[in-house]
């Protein structure tokens, strides 16, 4: 196809400190929430005790092997790198009044390797994890006292690396605190729904003040916000289905209202009434949240659909958002259904809502992948995924929308977030280790490694549409 990309397209992928970086306890770093969650996300939350180990622990050893993965990144043309900043590397306990240099070293040794090869970095402040000490000594994100640690521990890194990281996000799928509340805001599981409201609450002071501080001290710094882009369909086209539907996109298209309008959108109101929830909102948290986000990133997987019909409402549920699954899409091995098409209405959706640029920080297929005899990884799968949702990115441009780049997830092998899974693979590179944490940590190109290669130097003129 005829490229539609911009010149400056910010080609690339997307990783999280926690999901590849291991050396968890390495250079004065401190245990944080996703150390406490050996099994993932959705597993038990665990205290460490001393001889214990997780996959996480050494992920991908990413923290040792990233020269040899920032140069195969390179090898695919990479103009940009999304990960995040590992809070707990900066500031152990996270109430430190001292950074911890051995950690602020470490990320600026990551970034003038990837400056070396021209790549830029896309910065998550806070990517599903934050210090545990703040989660046992002041209860996490309920606590307004975090967002000044949080502002300390952003303005930390902007004054350290100003000159070298110019994109940043702040909090990774804010919107996840509603399914996940330990992950999110560092809450019991069980909390009640001011409880987690409030700590949301907080989170998106503490993202405006983050965006503040950014605008003060990076020259010509981008700061994006970060949503899980759950986008939902009526099952039907039944009034009641449509207003449902219109009511589940709002919970989670609150966060980014939000975060670029400036405010609490008019609808919350009722929503907090007719369910009984109390936040406390200050005068000057109103006035803080005005400092709206330069653009809107978002992560894309799937969509899903929405009905009051109680028998269709109670069919298994396909992925951790529980969406009713829609029966025209096929669906990736994991439950979760393939709609590239679904991109494109997003990228509109959001676009019509917001009017600011949009970055694609994360999409991709998690699969099992086959050792050929030869060595080989023909991971057709995944290149069709991939394809098909490009060419959904170009039709999107074509529209109009105004994107900014696109960083696929996982373009490295690593340890999924749901379940801590090495198994569940998103890479166009192969890495030797499985789920119980055997392998060499070897790395090795898979099919897709080209491809990607190809599609970025064509500038996406190699994407084939679809037959
Ligand atoms: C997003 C997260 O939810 O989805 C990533 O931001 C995560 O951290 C990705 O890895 C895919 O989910 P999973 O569970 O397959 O790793």
């Amino acid at each position: 196809m005829s490229s539609k990309f911009p010149d400056h397209f910010l080609w690339g992928g997307a990783v999280a400190a926690n999901q590849v970086e291991g050396a968890y306890q390495t250079d004065g770093k401190g245990l944080s929430t996703s150390d406490l969650q050996p099994q993932g996300i959705f597993g038990a939350i665990t205290p460490r005790v001393d001889g214990d180990s997780g996959i996480k622990d050494v992920a991908i050893d990413f923290y040792h092997r990233y020269p040899q993965d920032i140069a195969l990144f390179a090898e695919m043309g990479f103009k940009c790198l999304r990960t995040s900043i590992a809070w707990t590397r900066i500031f152990p306990q996270g109430d430190e009044d001292v950074p911890n240099e051995a950690g602020l070293a470490f990320y600026d040794q990551l970034f003038d390797e990837m400056a070396k090869y021209g790549i830029q970095p896309l910065i998550t402040l806070s990517h599903y994890e934050m210090p545990y000490g703040l989660v046992k000594n002041y209860g996490g994100w309920g606590n307004r006292k975090t967002i000044e640690f949080f502002e300390r521990y952003a303005r930390t890194v902007f004054e350290r690396y100003k000159h070298k990281v110019k994109h940043w996000l702040t909090f990774n799928e804010i919107n996840m605190s509603l399914h996940a509340p330990f992950t999110g805001v560092g809450l019991k599981d069980d909390s009640n729904k001011s409880e987690i409201y409030q700590a949301i609450h907080h989170q998106l002071v503490a993202s405006a003040k983050a965006v503040k501080a950014c605008h003060e001290i990076v020259p010509g710094g981008k700061i994006g916000n970060m949503l899980l882009g759950g986008i939902l369909y009526p099952l039907s086209c039944k009034p009641e289905d449509v207003l449902e539907t219109q009511r589940q996109n709002r919970d989670w298209l609150f966060f980014g209202d939000v975060q670029a309008r400036g405010g609490y959108p008019a609808y919350m109101q009722r929503f907090f009434r007719e369910n009984n929830i109390q936040v406390e909102i200050t005068a000057e948290d109103r006035q803080t949240l005005r400092e709206t986000v330069d653009f809107i990133s978002f992560s894309y997987y799937m969509s899903g659909c929405v009905t009051t019909d109680e028998q269709q409402n109670n069919t298994a549920r396909a992925n951790i958002l529980n969406m009713v699954p829609n029966p025209h899409l096929a669906s990736s091995e994991w439950g979760w259904q393939i709609d590239p098409v679904g991109l494109r209405y997003l990228l509109n959706v959001l676009y019509d809502r917001y009017q600011k640029p949009l970055f694609i920080v994360e999409n991709g297929l998690g699969a099992k992948d086959r050792i050929e005899a030869d060595g080989s990884i023909n991971d057709d799968y995944r290149i069709n995924y991939l394809n098909d949702h490009l060419v959904q990115v170009a039709e999107a441009i074509d529209d109009g929308v105004e994107v900014m780049g696109y960083t696929s997830w996982g373009p490295i092998d690593l340890v999924s977030a749901s379940k801590a899974e090495m198994s569940k693979r998103y890479g166009f590179i192969y890495v030797d280790r499985d789920d119980t944490g055997k392998g060499s940590l070897e790395r090795r190109r898979k099919k897709s490694f080209y491809w990607y290669r190809d599609v970025i130097q064509s500038n996406g003129n190699s994407l084939k549409d679809k037959a």
